[in-house]
């Protein structure tokens, strides 16, 4: 089907798929790139939020003890891990993200990990230095990043995480050992971790209109450049291509070299076009002449006083001028492609018995030596006394023979074969 198309179509089909196909590529490779940096935006988002949660932390406790802060269950906000969280917490509210601090062997119910947390707990305690693990998944059918940063135990953690009895008072009395499972840790330990959530559908939505625009301008540059491709295509080689035939139809047509292709500039196709012309022009010259010299010939036999018939070897008539007309009362049009056999009377011997054709070829000598009286037959099928002059001649490798009849006075008697 492809083969049966256009030049204009297979070229700008083909110029389409290969610039659909970079066009795709080129569109995907920007989607991952947009979604790869979506994603470590998010991430590095995540990260400033839990390391600020931890710095807090780290930052209240060092100075509660180089300040001699007393802790107690009145001032339970203040706890550096309390107080982070807090604060990580409202910081996270406000940009729209959830913080919090979770657990699997939590002090507050509200710290329990959901099966993702609980998931990545796992992982975080099974490679003791993990800095960090994250997920893009979805949340209540929304997609959302997943990030959790581990709480490793150290030495001042475990004054409230360590041996029960070695905690504070307030804190002992708050988290009886008996219901509280967060002591006992050791140093190094996992105990738990900042967890951050950061919704990505605006993110996706950003993503996707990105995508759509740069689709749009990818399909706009697309369209423009098949179209001026195909364009291109053409004006310099579909209409000259054109052309070209028309102008060869025309020749076909009218058997006349006239027509000429416009100039085709100087590349293949204008010098295709060039010597097209060129030839053209040649062959009219040999046309025009070649008619000139018929014409000239056709204009000798036909103003000769004599009778002039021209048959090939086979006896087929090719030339019949005026004045044979005349003799024989035969339209040129009538005899033209017939034998020249048909000119000769029943009376004319060996001749019209044997036919002209046989005859010539055993006697050629004789024919063609002299002047000769045969009886021609006129249309009526009277008979016309004629003496005849008859030369052979060779053309395209063919034999061809000329007679030269003048009519007699009847003499029959003396009428050779
Ligand atoms: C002054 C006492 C104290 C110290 C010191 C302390 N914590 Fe805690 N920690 C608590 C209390 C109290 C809670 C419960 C907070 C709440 O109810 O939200 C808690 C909760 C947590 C939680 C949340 C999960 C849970 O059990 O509810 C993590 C994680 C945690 N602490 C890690 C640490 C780490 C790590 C350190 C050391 C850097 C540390 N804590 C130091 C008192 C302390």
């Amino acid at each position: 089907m492809f083969g049966n198309c256009s030049l204009l179509a297979k070229m700008t089909v083909v110029i389409a798929v290969i610039l659909l196909f970079f066009f795709s590529i080129g569109a995907y490779l920007n989607y991952r790139r947009e979604s790869e940096q979506g994603l470590s935006n998010a991430v590095e988002k995540a990260r400033i939020l839990a390391l600020e949660a931890i710095r807090a932390r780290e930052y209240l406790s060092d100075h509660y003890e180089r300040g001699n802060v007393v802790l107690s269950a009145h001032r339970f906000g203040l706890i550096p891990v309390v107080a982070s969280g807090r604060i990580g917490q409202q910081v996270a509210g406000d940009m729209g993200y959830r913080l919090s601090q979770v657990s699997g062997r939590f002090r507050n119910p509200n710290n329990a990990p959901d099966d993702f947390e609980k998931d990545f707990l796992k992982q975080l305690n099974n490679v003791p230095d993990q800095e960090e693990l994250y997920a893009l998944t979805s949340l209540d059918g929304k997609s959302v990043l997943r990030y959790l940063r581990p709480f490793r135990a150290k030495l001042s953690c475990l004054q409230c995480h360590g041996v029960p009895d070695q905690a504070p008072d307030f804190i002992h009395a708050a988290y009886p050992l008996a219901t509280d499972q967060a002591y006992h840790y050791r140093i190094g330990e996992l105990i738990g971790a900042a967890s951050i959530i950061i919704p990505m559908e605006q993110v996706r939505a950003g993503i996707l209109q990105a995508l759509r625009a740069d689709i749009s301008q990818r399909i706009g540059i697309f369209a423009v450049l098949v179209l001026a491709l195909s364009l291109l295509t053409r004006k310099v080689v579909v209409t000259p291509l054109r052309r070209l035939t028309e102008a060869i139809g025309e020749i076909i047509r009218t058997g006349q070299f006239r027509s000429q292709v416009p100039d085709g500039g100087k590349d293949e196709i204008g010098s295709l076009i060039a010597t097209f012309n060129d030839m053209v022009a040649r062959l009219r010259e040999q046309t025009e002449s070649l008619e000139e010299s018929e014409r000239r010939f056709r204009i000798l036999t036909e103003s000769a006083r004599d009778a002039i018939i021209s048959f090939l070897g086979n006896g087929q008539i090719i030339l019949f001028n005026r004045q044979a007309e005349r003799i024989f009362d035969f339209a040129k049009s009538d005899l033209l492609g017939m034998p020249v056999d048909r000119l000769v009377h029943e009376d004319c011997g060996v001749l019209r018995s044997q036919g002209v054709e046989a005859f010539l070829r055993e006697h050629a000598d004789q024919a063609l030596a002299g002047l000769h009286r045969i009886v021609g037959r006129r249309r009526d099928g009277s008979p016309i006394f004629l003496e005849v002059s008859l030369s052979m001649a060779e053309s395209d490798g063919r034999i061809f023979y000329l007679a030269i009849l003048r009519p007699q006075s009847p003499s029959p008697s003396k009428a050779e074969p």
